[in-house]
């Protein structure tokens, strides 16, 4: 059988379902390609040198990986001469980072966690690339972009998606027309059209959360797991199983084969911090995909992909996966928040 490559599919959904412009054809290819080039050092790892902590701290206060660092970068130049963009955002960044004025600007703004899953860098487990694209609609031509030009919900994405660093690496985008997942083949450089149409069962017996974070919790989350907990015999009538990767790509990537639900929900440790991730370049590109492929996205009580930002760094409390589990979630917040 002879399978797609990413630009024949991102071709095909331009010309047969309308869903991408040739602009957001050419940055979805250009991070495909900064994502191969991040695979390649990934897979070097002590080899390369490219393993261990720079002792340097971002803006969340968080050590600094060699990969994390070197990542960003990789981003940063491969997205900034195409044309396509008016600025960027990442993790690793304090602030936005507009396109420098010796290349042409875009429209569109990307927005990226470089690497996630940095606690499994230097332990050979799988890690990722998470992005966001949303259209800088500026009304003032000639005024520079600024962070306000990004604080859109998001379900004003453009495209979202992710890179896994696995056993395999995969490509899993969506430009809003269901969510499709590309297989690195190392030998072409190619990305291939793997896993068409990806969705997610609609109920589920396994779920992922970090349980050592128990005692922190709030009461619907806890009563949620004890209720999952108790297996057969309890509450919910089955037996659960866990995951948890700590890499959040991981993770959802699971949910998207075989279905769970993912938590990452408020906990009193950092009480006024609504949760540990981040919404514009983890919780909203995920929420896409997960929506697009038929499940749901939640903070607890609203939809993801409606809250409106106000930072950039923005954290939020993430609870996403197969569509019922998430709304028996929903209802554990109404009857125990
Ligand atoms: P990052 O490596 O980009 O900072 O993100 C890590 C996130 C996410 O990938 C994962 O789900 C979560 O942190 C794991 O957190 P714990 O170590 O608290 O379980
Ligand atoms: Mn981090
Ligand atoms: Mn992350
Ligand atoms: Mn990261």
């Amino acid at each position: 059988m002879k399978r797609k490559t990413l630009t024949q599919y991102l071709v095909e959904q331009q010309r047969e379902h309308g869903v991408v412009v040739p602009e957001v054809r050419l940055l979805i290819e250009v991070v495909a390609r900064a994502c191969k080039a991040i695979s390649h050092a990934v897979s070097k790892g002590a080899l390369g040198g490219v393993l261990g902590s720079l002792g340097t701290e971002n803006v969340q206060g968080e050590v600094q990986k060699k990969l994390d660092v070197m990542s960003n970068e990789i981003l940063l130049e491969a997205n900034e001469w195409g044309g396509h963009l008016a600025a960027m955002a990442s993790e690793e960044m304090e602030t936005i980072h507009p396109i420098p004025n010796r290349y042409p600007k875009g429209e569109y703004l990307l927005l990226f966690d470089p690497l996630d899953g940095s606690s499994n860098i230097d332990v050979n487990v799988s890690i990722g690339t998470i992005f966001s694209v949303l259209r800088a609609h500026h009304d003032t031509p000639g005024q520079p972009v600024g962070e306000q030009d990004f604080m859109q919900p998001g379900n004003k994405q453009v495209a979202s998606g992710y890179a896994v660093y696995g056993p395999q690496t995969m490509l899993v985008i969506t430009v809003g027309n269901g969510v499709a997942g590309f297989t690195l083949d190392r030998e072409m450089g190619s990305w291939v059209l793997t896993h068409e149409d990806m969705r997610i069962p609609e109920d589920t017996k396994e779920f992922a959360i970090n349980m050592s974070n128990m005692r922190h919790w709030a009461p619907p989350v806890k009563h949620y797991i004890d209720d999952c907990l108790a297996g057969k015999t309890g509450p919910r009538g089955k037996d659960f199983n866990m995951r948890w990767v700590a890499s959040m790509v991981a993770d959802v990537h699971r949910i998207l084969t075989r279905g769970g639900i993912f938590m990452y929900p408020w906990d009193s440790r950092e009480p006024n911090k609504p949760g540990k991730l981040r919404l514009m370049y983890e919780a909203n590109p995920m929420s896409l995909l997960i929506e697009q492929a038929g499940g749901a996205a939640i903070d607890g009580t609203q939809r993801i992909l409606d809250i409106q930002p106000m930072q950039l760094h923005q954290r939020v409390s993430v609870i996403l996966g197969s569509k019922n589990e998430v709304e028996t979630v929903a209802r554990y917040h109404k009857e125990h928040g």
